[in-house]
């Protein structure tokens, strides 16, 4: 399988504070990897950086074969309609209802798809995936935090990303609706054939979801490999993650 994104020595420090310090990430065309670290080790900020809402200090990210930092800020958003990225949160906009905040990125990114006199069938469609057809006049103060996290997941499925960012799309939520989330994820994966990055804490999410896993400890990817290699990890510091 071919590498759909190549992160090599990545560097990343707010002052004194090394929080990437020759971080080496791979993601395969259609996998599912997990990464995991501790609060605060620079998950976000790594994320932040491969889609270009960081500037790394030193090192590279090639995204589908592009070094994105020779990108002008026109590639730049066109490499964006290919990354879908959901927040930590869900980060919906509040004045906007479900059916305005998908299409949101419709308006935004024309060059993708043109501009669309009648968006209902692409929001319906994304809706649909979600299982959230029902939603799509509410506003987001009427959702549940389940639902407000689907309907995220919507509004980047609408569109039709190679790759999806989940940064902690679990946290917060019940066992049950986090296993709803983790069962959509993974049917996305199915129906779009999508390479995704799911950033988490939660091991229950890792067992079910990775292919395989990088555990970023020290500013460095410290242990990768599937979740069997990495549970029975004799490593005290990969151990700790598993516990
Ligand atoms: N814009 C910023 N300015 C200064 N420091 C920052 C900035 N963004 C992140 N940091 C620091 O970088 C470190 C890593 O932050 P990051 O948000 O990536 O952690 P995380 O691994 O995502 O944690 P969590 O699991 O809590 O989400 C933290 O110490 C944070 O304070
Ligand atoms: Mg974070």
């Amino acid at each position: 399988m071919e590498p759909i994104v190549v992160i090599k020595d990545l560097r990343k420090s707010f002052g004194t504070n090394h929080v990437l310090d020759g971080f080496n990430m791979e993601l395969l065309e259609g996998e599912n990897l997990v990464v995991m670290g501790k609060s605060g080790s620079g998950k976000s900020v790594m994320i932040k950086c491969l889609i270009g809402l960081e500037q790394p200090d030193s090192g590279t990210i090639e995204v589908m074969g592009k070094d994105i930092s020779k990108l002008n800020d026109d590639e730049l958003d066109e490499i964006r309609t290919e990354v879908g990225f959901l927040f930590q949160g869900s980060a919906l906009y509040d004045s906007m209802s479900v059916r305005e905040n998908l299409e949101f990125p419709l308006r935004r990114h024309t060059k993708k798809f043109g501009v669309i006199e009648d968006t209902t069938p692409l929001v319906m469609e994304a809706l649909k995936s979600v299982g959230l057809e029902h939603a799509v006049d509410l506003m987001p103060n009427e959702l549940s935090g389940g639902m407000k996290r689907r309907i995220a997941l919507a509004r980047t499925l609408i569109l039709k990303p190679k790759i999806i960012l989940y940064d902690e799309p679990t946290t917060g939520l019940d066992p049950i609706t986090s296993k709803e989330i983790i069962l959509l994820m993974q049917n996305v994966q199915k129906k779009y054939k999508t390479s995704s990055i799911i950033i988490t804490h939660d091991v229950d999410c890792a067992r079910v979801i990775a292919n395989r896993m990088i555990l970023l400890v020290d500013g460095i990817n410290y242990a990768e490999g599937s979740f069997e290699d990495l549970s029975n990890s004799e490593d005290v510091k990969v151990k700790a993650f598993f516990k």
